[in-house]
C-alpha cells in the first residue's frame, strides 16, 4: 500500500478486533490492545475471543504479514503511532440506561499521556453527541498548548457479517474539522476511497449523531414492519408480500423489512435508548424513537402469548424447545435477545424450558437458571410439547420436520423467523402459529390478552 499508516486499536471487542484486522489486512500496521491479558493471550496463540465468521482468516492473513500485533500495554501500542483508535465498550449504564463512557474516559487519558504531537485520536465506540468534545478536554488537560485532534469515525458493522461490512461499507464517516486529521483518516481509508466507497467528512457531532440516527431509523423500519406483521394476522394478509412490495419503492428499499420477535442486540436497544436521552436533555422530543423502544419491548414479551395462545393458554407443566438463543443468527452475543423475556415469561408460567444454539449457550448459560441445554435441535425437541423458532440460523433452516414431528409429544410448532412455510409444516403433522400471516390455524384477533403483558410490565422483573 501507498501510504501505510500506524494505527493502535484499544479494544478488541467486535468493532476493534473487525476494524484492526481489516486495516492491517489492507496494509497498516496495527496494535491492538486490550487490557484483558487473557484475551491479547489467546489473540498471540491465534485464538479469536468473540464468535464472528472470517474473522479468524483476515487475522491468520494480517499477523503472518507482520501487520498485526497484540499486547495489553497502551503505551506500547500508541507510542509512534499515526492514529489511535478508541474502539471499548460502553456498556448501558446500571442505573438509567445512559451509555457509561467511563470506559472511553480513561481509554483517552491512557492515550493522551503517550500519544506524539501530530497524531490523532479517533473514537470509533458509540458515544453521544458532544463527547468528542469531552475526550478534547481530556487530551488537552493531558497536554496542555499541544495539538492532537480528536475525531469520531462511526462503525456501521453488524454482527455475523461484520468482515463483510467493514470492507464493503455503504459509507464511511468520518467527523473532524482539522485538516490534519482529515487527511490521516483520509489515508487510512484510501483502498476503500479507491474502490468507489462513500466517505463522508462532515464536523465531528455530525458524526456522532449519525450514527445514533442510522441505528434509530434502522430499529424503527423493523418496528414497523412487525406492526405491520400484526395487522397481516389480524386481516389475513402477508407480511412478506407487503414487505416485498413495499420495499421495491426505491425510496424506502428492501432491507430491515423481515418482521420478527423485536430487534435485540448490543446495539439497537442501546443506541436508541441513548439517542432519547441526549434528546432530552436538550429539550427535543423524538416521539417515533420513544415508540419505537416501547413497541419493541412490548413486541418481545408478546412472543410469549404466542406460544401460550397455541397451547391453549396454558403452559404449565409444559415442554418448551426454544431452538435458537441469539438476538440474531451467525453470533454468540445474547445481548437483549427476544429469548431472554421469552425464556423468563414462560418459566414464569410454569413451562418447563430446553433451549439449543449453535453458538449461544456459554452466553446463555450465565442468564438462565433452570433451562436444560441440548447439543442439537432434535434432542432439545425430544418429547417436547412445542417449539419455537428464536432465530434463523442456517442449521434451523434444514431440519427433516418430519422427523421432529414424529418425536415430540405434540408437534406444535412457533415459528418467530418465518423459517417454514405454514402449509409445508402443516403437511408434516405440526399445528403452526408463525407471524405476519395466518398459521395451520386460524386464531381469534384478540387471542394475545393484552393482560398478561400488562402483568409482565407491572412486574417489571427484565430488560426488553
Ligand atoms: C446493528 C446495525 O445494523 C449496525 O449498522 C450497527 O453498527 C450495530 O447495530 P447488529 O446489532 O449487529 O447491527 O445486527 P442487525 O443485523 O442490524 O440486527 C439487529 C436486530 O434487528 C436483530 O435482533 C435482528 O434479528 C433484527 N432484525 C434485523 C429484524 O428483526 N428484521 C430485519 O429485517 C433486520
Amino acid at each position: 500500500m501507498e501510504n501505510p499508516k500506524r494505527i493502535a486499536v484499544i479494544g478488541t471487542g467486535y468493532v476493534g478486533l473487525v476494524a484492526g484486522a481489516c486495516f492491517a489486512d489492507w496494509g497498516h500496521r496495527v496494535t491492538c490492545v486490550d487490557l484483558d491479558a487473557g484475551r491479547i493471550d489467546l489473540l498471540n496463540r491465534g485464538g479469536i475471543p468473540i464468535y464472528e465468521p472470517g474473522l479468524a482468516e483476515v487475522v491468520e492473513r494480517a499477523v503472518k504479514a507482520g501487520n498485526l500485533s497484540f499486547t495489553t500495554k497502551v503505551a506500547d501500542a500508541v507510542a509512534g503511532c499515526d492514529a489511535a483508535y478508541i474502539a471499548v465498550g460502553t456498556p448501558p449504564s446500571k442505573t438509567d440506561g445512559e451509555a457509561d463512557l467511563s470506559f472511553v474516559f480513561e481509554c483517552a487519558r491512557q492515550i493522551a499521556r503517550v500519544i506524539r504531537p501530530g497524531a490523532v485520536i479517533v473514537t470509533k465506540s458509540t458515544v453521544p453527541v458532544g463527547t468528542g468534545d469531552i475526550v478534547e478536554r481530556i487530551v488537552e488537560d493531558a497536554r496542555p498548548g499541544e495539538h492532537i485532534p480528536v475525531v469520531s469515525n462511526p462503525e456501521f458493522l453488524r454482527e455475523g457479517s461484520a468482515i463483510n461490512d467493514f470492507t464493503n461499507p455503504d459509507r464511511v464517516v468520518i467527523g473532524t474539522e482539522d485538516e490534519g486529521a482529515k487527511a490521516t483518516l483520509l489515508a487510512i481509508y484510501q483502498p476503500l476511497k479507491a474502490r468507489g466507497h462513500a466517505v463522508v467528512v462532515t464536523r465531528r457531532r455530525s458524526a456522532e449523531l449519525i450514527k445514533y440516527a442510522s441505528n434509530a431509523f434502522l430499529a424503527a423500519k423493523i418496528t414497523f414492519i412487525n406492526e405491520m406483521a400484526d395487522l397481516c394476522e389480524a386481516v389475513e394478509a402477508d407480511v412478506a408480500d407487503i414487505a416485498l412490495g413495499v420495499g421495491l419503492d426505491s425510496r424506502i428499499g428492501p432491507h430491515f423489512l423481515h418482521a420478527g420477535p423485536g430487534y435485540g442486540g448490543s446495539c439497537f436497544p442501546k443506541d436508541t435508548l441513548a439517542l432519547i436521552r441526549t434528546a432530552q436533555e436538550h429539550g427535543v422530543s423524538l416521539r417515533i424513537v420513544e415508540e419505537t423502544v416501547q413497541a419493541n419491548s412490548a413486541r418481545k414479551r408478546r412472543m410469549a402469548m404466542k406460544v401460550r395462545h397455541v397451547l391453549h393458554g396454558n403452559v404449565e407443566g409444559k415442554k418448551i424447545a426454544i431452538l435458537g438463543l441469539t438476538f440474531k443468527a451467525d453470533t454468540d452475543d445474547m445481548r437483549d435477545s427476544p429469548a431472554i423475556p421469552m425464556i423468563e415469561l414462560l418459566q414464569r408460567s410454569g413451562a418447563e424450558i430446553h433451549a439449543y444454539d449453535p453458538q449461544g449457550e456459554a452466553n446463555a448459560k450465565t442468564l438462565f437458571e433452570d433451562v436444560t441445554f441440548h447439543e442439537d435441535p432434535y434432542g432439545c425437541a425430544a418429547q417436547a410439547d412445542a417449539v419455537v423458532f428464536m432465530t434463523d440460523w442456517e442449521v434451523l433452516k434444514h431440519l427433516d420436520l418430519a422427523r421432529l414431528a414424529s418425536i415430540m409429544e405434540s408437534p406444535v410448532m412457533i415459528d418467530l423467523r418465518r423459517i417454514y412455510p405454514p402449509e409445508a409444516a402443516a403437511r408434516q403433522g405440526f399445528v403452526v402459529e408463525t407471524i405476519g400471516r395466518l398459521g395451520s390455524e386460524p386464531h381469534p384477533v384478540d387471542a394475545y390478552a393484552p393482560t398478561f403483558l400488562a402483568q409482565d410490565i407491572a412486574a417489571g422483573t427484565h430488560r426488553g
